[in-house]
């Protein structure tokens, strides 16, 4: 039985690999894995979650909510928005991107990404029919090509995907490119990723109010603590709110995630820590690779780094095998496009495996 065409021609996505996965592999004890892979928070979840979701076990017999108001009005509450222009997703900002493309995507549209960015979008949209056109991240300066983006404009051009801070580079897109590209450009719709916009204390929200064609992606996985529970949520005005809600699944957010994501927005003690501590690891991280000459680390807003290194004798597959041996995961950004075999992306941690960190690199590079 042949699938749909498209399906059929369409490779799967690189995740990070996981604690687990590289335990058994290697040999190693899962708790003693030092995980830079895949940009999480290293210190746990919001204690306050953790009790909340104990309590709400007993009552996992019964279907979850589908207009989770509570929730959308404590996301506008953190966000500075109204309610009526929140949406949730409950398999994280992937299912945002997945319910934008169901909406607004027809098929034989373009969407632009400026390269290297996040490959999740390339990879949901064409599911849909969808070609993509690509634009460029200029390495050498470490800031979007805007003029890249306004030559790769079409007329088939549905969607522009501008990531900021941008996995995986970590570089911010200036508010007034982002207003330029949606005020010259009223029929496509500008899709901001602020996932990690917390680390960068940026945001281009304001820009809703502004733009009735910019849609901003943000996710619990990051910052909140709560990858696992697959928690992520759209801000624009109320007409893409409402178009959306018309087709997004209807109970994706379970009990748990639901009692998680609450608790996680009135922990506001938990999450100025998290950045805190986060910003400080990343200063850290940074300022020790910048020490190794082979190492061309690049400046973050975020919580990882994208470091190059050609000059290493290694290639990224290589290096990352090296560190896995040791018990440590690193992100190879081969599979990234617009990146070739010379570059590693690693997240923020503890300040204590930060340290072992820098050892064990400084060893298998020495
Ligand atoms: C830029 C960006 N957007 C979206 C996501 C997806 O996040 P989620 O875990 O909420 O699906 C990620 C995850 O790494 C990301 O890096």
């Amino acid at each position: 039985m042949k699938p749909r065409r498209i399906v059929d021609e369409m490779d799967s996505y690189v995740p990070g690999r996981s604690q687990d996965e590289i335990a058994q592999e290697f040999n190693l004890k899962k708790d003693e894995i030092i995980k830079l892979g895949s940009n999480e928070n290293p210190w746990g979840p919001s204690p306050k979650a953790m009790e909340a979701i104990k309590k709400e076990i007993p009552s996992i017999n019964r279907y979850p909510e589908s207009q989770l108001k509570e929730l959308v009005s404590e996301m506008a509450r953190y966000s500075g928005v109204e309610d009526s222009q929140v949406i949730v997703g409950g398999d994280g900002a992937d299912e945002i991107i997945d319910v934008l493309a169901k909406t607004f995507i027809d098929e034989g549209d373009e969407f632009i990404v400026p390269l290297p960015s996040y490959m999740y979008y390339e990879y949901l949209l064409q599911q849909y029919g969808a070609r993509p056109v690509y634009a460029k991240w200029d390495l050498d300066k470490n800031e979007l090509d805007v003029d890249s983006i306004f030559e790769a404009i079409g007329e088939r051009t549905k969607m522009i995907f501008l990531c900021s801070p941008n996995n995986p580079t970590g570089t911010l897109i200036q508010k007034d490119v982002l207003a330029d590209i949606a005020s010259k450009n009223p029929d496509i719709l500008v899709v901001v990723d602020e996932a990690y916009f917390e680390y960068s204390e940026v945001t281009n929200k304001d820009l809703i109010n502004e733009f009735n064609n910019i849609f901003i992606i943000r996710t619990m996985s990051k910052v909140l603590g709560l990858a696992g529970m697959r928690i992520g949520y759209g801000l624009a005005c109320s007409e893409i709110i409402e178009y959306m809600h018309r087709i997004k699944p209807v109970f994706s957010l379970t009990r748990l995630s639901f009692v998680a994501a609450l608790n996680t927005f009135r922990d506001t003690e938990y999450i100025e820590e998290s950045i805190r501590k986060g910003i400080e690891s990343r200063q850290y991280l940074y300022d020790e690779l910048s020490k190794i000459d082979s190492l061309n680390v690049f400046p973050s807003k975020s919580n990882f780094m994208l470091i190059g290194i050609r000059d290493t004798g290694f290639t990224a597959s290589q290096l990352a095998l090296e560190l896995m041996k040791r018990g440590i995961i690193v992100r190879d950004c081969t599979s990234f496009k617009g990146l070739d075999e010379y570059w590693i992306r690693i997240s923020i941690c503890t300040l204590e495996e930060d340290k072992k960190f820098i050892d064990i690199i400084k060893e298998v590079l020495s």
